[in-house]
């Protein structure tokens, strides 16, 4: 239908006769002539229809927004002083003999990238908003990001397999998204939260390398980097260790930097503990770009008067810990007050805080509500071990370790924003030898960190039955400024070890055969050590256009509630549908309600 793309009619094709195709980003009458800009998958062109071919100049002037044109016509140079630098097309402008319309639009219920759409009208008419030039700019992006991962893993002879989605249930941690089943009633697929022990049978299949752009399903709480169903990078590899997983993926993820960002990332990336993660920032996936930590003081806090202080130092689960703010003082008791609020959503019970207006003067330079209760020598013992100078100030929180770390840690970067501390690096960063296990008081059980299948590091193995809270796993994450892009580990490839980790999880021996007796059966056929790692597509594609949302880097997402307001997803079903699949609602449907992403 068309002999070029709008975007890419220049000076070369001066003269020449050319048929363009596209949408009319904006029409503009000037008496006389009217001027289109064109728009299709290149740019956009300049078209001028005027009286001389009086037929196009007469549908010229019934087009409106976004109708869909294909136009025939000369290309010239603008005319002096209309030349428009900014772009690829600005120097010239196509001659309408002939105008076509190919389809009308009614008006649009937002104009494309207008600011502040709000995102339920987004969502709603999605074809409209990804017709706009942000939209494509992030989707194309992501198609650039997927082909680059997929040329690096067949580079490495990785071979791309897919994995059911109708399968059994996977732990990962999620609740599962059921779908029944008609021809076994009263039966259940669960939709893969991952394809964990997919990729691991392959591993026992002898393919060795093993990768998949895999869509996941997770019923879980939604957040701006989470959805219901997302896309992981899933690789799987046999005859492994940490460091292989770790070394080869890094080089993968460094020069997917470099060639869609043409950014440089830290060779190799710098490596943390999971104690030191949680005990200097609060979490298991530190912002590094912000320069504050927390210290311990609760060893300062055993005997001081100040029983907010000295219970939680007392207790084994507890914490006491301080953020030192540098500059820190030229906040004022409002601000002050505002993030005492803020923590106390993550449950802590109130921010004490020290000012130092004159770090020379002892006691007497410093201001704070909790200054009474504290002895001379803690207070200098603080100053020292902080190393905070005059100008600075020192929050503390006292409770649980828990309640401290979330606290201490989302006021960290909540001051990282407002004191506009992060720097516009990139800094990649592995967290390693996280704990096994961690004991969930609600259910009274040991829950798996990453996943059942995690291997336990061989030297802690022998606490397996006594102590598994203090076994480290051979699990790792990779975090980029403090959003975790993807996790990993070494698996289990002995049937027997399995069976002990089942066995700490409270998974007895019974429900692992029903339940996993397929991977146990697999794993006594000559499973080869392996071991692998998923990183979130949408994640990383979020982080590399700079999108606030992996809803920006979605074609069709969901909204906070888990709905499509596209297609209205989910909808009731017929009876006849419910009747053949044996199931019967509790509860009639109701009409569903309106919301917002
Ligand atoms: P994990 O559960 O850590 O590991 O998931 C891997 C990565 O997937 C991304 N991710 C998500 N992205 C968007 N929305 C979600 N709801 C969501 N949940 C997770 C994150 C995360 O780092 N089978 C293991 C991997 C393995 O052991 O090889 C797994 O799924 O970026
Ligand atoms: P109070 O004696 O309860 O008024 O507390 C004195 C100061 O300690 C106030 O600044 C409180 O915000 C702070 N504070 C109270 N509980 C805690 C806690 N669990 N952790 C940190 N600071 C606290």
């Amino acid at each position: 239908m068309r002999s070029h793309l709008c975007g890419v009619v220049t000076d070369a094709e001066l003269g020449a006769t050319v048929t363009l195709c596209g949408w009319v980003q904006t029409r503009r009458d000037h008496g006389g002539v009217i001027f289109i800009d064109l728009r299709d998958r290149g740019g956009v062109v300049q078209v001028v229809a005027d009286p001389d071919a009086p037929d196009a100049f007469a549908l010229a002037e019934t087009v409106r927004s976004e109708y869909v044109l294909r136009v025939i016509g000369t290309v010239r140079h603008r005319p002096e002083g209309t030349v428009n630098p900014e772009l690829p097309t600005g120097q010239v402008e196509v001659l309408a003999a002939q105008i076509e319309i190919l389809n009308r639009a009614d008006t649009l219920p937002f104009q494309l990238d207008e600011a502040d759409v709000n995102e339920t009208a987004r969502l709603k008419h999605r074809y409209i908003d990804l017709r706009g030039a942000q939209m494509q700019r992030r989707l194309r992006a992501r198609h650039r990001v997927v082909q680059f991962l997929r040329r690096f893993l067949d580079r490495h002879e990785f071979v791309d397999i897919e994995t059911p989605v109708l399968t059994r249930s996977t732990p990962e941690g999620a609740r599962d998204y059921l779908v029944p089943s008609r021809t076994h009633a009263g039966h259940f697929f669960a939709l893969p939260q991952s394809p964990q022990l997919f990729k691991q049978l392959l591993m026992v299949a002898g393919f060795e390398r093993y990768y998949q752009i895999a869509r996941c399903f997770r019923d879980e709480d939604l957040r701006a980097d989470r959805q219901p169903e997302f896309t992981q990078l899933d690789v799987e590899m046999s005859f492994v260790e940490e460091r292989d997983v770790m070394g080869l993926m890094e080089t993968m993820i460094r020069d997917l930097f470099a060639e869609v960002m043409e950014v440089e990332l830290p060779d190799p990336f710098p490596r943390m503990t999971y104690a030191e993660a949680v005990s200097r920032y609060g979490t298991d996936r530190p912002d590094l770009r912000i320069a504050l930590t927390l210290t311990d003081v609760g060893e300062l806090m055993q005997d001081v008067e100040f029983k907010v202080f000295s219970g939680p130092a007392k207790q084994a689960d507890g914490r006491v810990a301080m953020l030192h703010v540098k500059d820190g003082n030229c906040l004022s008791r409002q601000q002050i007050d505002s993030y005492a609020d803020f923590v106390k959503q993550f449950g802590a019970k109130g921010l004490a805080y020290i000012k130092i207006n004159d770090a020379s003067a002892g006691r007497d330079g410093l201001q704070s509500p909790i200054l009474k209760f504290l002895p001379d020598e803690v207070i200098a013992a603080l100053l020292e071990r902080s190393s905070a100078a005059t100008g600075d100030l020192l929050f503390f929180g006292a409770d649980t370790a828990r309640v401290v770390n979330d606290a201490l840690g989302a006021l960290r970067l909540r001051l990282g924003d407002d004191l506009g501390m992060a720097n516009d690096s990139w800094q990649p960063l592995w967290i390693v030898e996280f704990p096994l296990v961690e004991y969930d008081a609600d259910a009274q059980r040991w829950q798996a960190l990453h996943h059942p299948f995690t291997a336990p590091d061989p030297a802690d193995l022998g606490e397996l039955g006594s102590a598994p809270g203090s076994v480290r796993s051979r699990a790792y994450d990779l975090v980029l400024n403090g959003t975790e892009l993807g996790g990993g580990s070494i698996r289990i490839h002995d049937s027997d070890i399995q069976r002990q980790v089942f066995d700490v999880l409270g998974i007895g021996a019974e429900e692992a055969e029903a339940k996993f007796g397929f991977l146990l059966n697999a794993l006594r056929f000559g499973a080869p050590p392996h071991g692998g790692i998923a990183f979130g597509v949408d994640r990383l594609v979020a982080m590399l256009t700079g999108s606030d949302s992996i809803r920006d880097v979605i074609a069709f997402p969901k909204t906070q509630r888990a709905s499509c307001l596209l297609t209205e997803a989910p909808s009731s079903v017929d009876d006849t549908q419910l009747r053949e699949l044996g199931i019967r609602l509790r509860k009639p449907v109701r009409v569903p309600v309106q919301e917002d992403p």
